[in-house]
């Protein structure tokens, strides 16, 4: 297969959640492969510094807007700022989603419910909404990838709404491929096994838990963002043409056993 087949020479990119971790990543590996970025996230200092970050690596093709991903106005002013730097739309890469409870189903507090639903689910879907309406405008293609978590497909002690979110995810990936596959437009999702970012410190800062962890991963380390970042980068590419409707598991073998 040829190496250009993995090119993302001239595409334009937004990635949610690309201020720290994995969209950040993701955000700097799209751009090594010659793509634009636009990246979103709530807070403009730390999109701020993702963006001296990026330059500093020699990428300037980046801009940056501030908005909650479910939020519509906010994410179609993100989705103008695309279109007015880098007069496109090809690639949506949805990350942004957050889990500010591990507590039982049976004990989660409902408004953190609601809260773990509206980023990581309606903010999915408002992100997709955006960028579809922009690919279409500008005459139809693109790609969208969702990323998702194992633990969508396993159940994870503490992880339930975080789990159900996501497991609506993979379906929401599935029903946009079908719909939208004879516009060109291709969906799939990444589930990432346990990944070192500030989401899931709980689970590898202490040594001791760490080493539990580990004992569950047959490749006998934690993920770093870029192991995940070069899956996202694989699907938005031209080696992915076949490809939709998917999510494919980044997980070091966990759910493998
Ligand atoms: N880390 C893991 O082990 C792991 C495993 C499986 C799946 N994942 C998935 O990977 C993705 C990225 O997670 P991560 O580990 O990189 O997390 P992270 O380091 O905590 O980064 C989260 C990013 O999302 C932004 N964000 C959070 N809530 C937002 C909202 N409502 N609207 C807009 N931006 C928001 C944050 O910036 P602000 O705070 O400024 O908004 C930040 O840029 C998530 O979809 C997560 O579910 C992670």
């Amino acid at each position: 297969m040829s190496e250009s087949l993995f090119s993302l020479e001239g595409k334009v990119a937004l990635v949610t959640g690309g201020s720290r971790g994995i969209g950040l990543s993701t955000a700097r590996r799209l751009l090594k492969r010659g793509a634009s970025v636009v990246l979103t996230a709530r807070k403009l200092e730390g999109l701020e510094a993702a963006r001296l970050e990026l330059a500093e690596a020699g990428f300037d093709r980046v801009a940056v807007h501030a908005a909650h991903s479910s939020s519509e106005s906010g994410m179609r002013e993100a989705f103008s700022v695309a279109l007015e730097r880098f007069s496109g739309m090809d690639i949506v890469v949805n990350n942004a989603a957050t889990n500010p409870s591990m507590d039982s189903l049976a004990e989660i507090d409902l408004a953190l419910f609601d809260k773990i639903m509206d980023t990581n689910l309606r903010g999915y879907l408002v992100v997709a909404r955006e960028g579809i309406r922009r690919m279409r405008e500008l005459g139809g293609g693109g790609v969208i990838i969702n990323i998702s978590t194992i633990a969508a497909c396993k159940a994870m002690r503490g992880l339930g709404a975080y789990g159900i979110s996501k497991a609506a995810v993979n379906s929401l990936t599935r029903t946009l491929a079908a719909e939208l596959a004879a516009e060109k437009i291709r969906v799939n999702g990444v589930a990432p096994g346990l990944v070192r970012t500030r989401l899931s410190e709980a689970l590898w800062k202490d040594e001791k838990t760490a080493e539990d962890m580990l004992k569950a991963i047959p490749l006998n380390r934690i993920a770093e963002p870029g192991d995940i970042a070069g899956a996202v980068a694989f699907l938005a590419s031209e080696a992915a043409a076949y490809i939709t409707g998917q999510t494919l598991v980044v997980d070091g073998g966990m759910l493998a056993g």
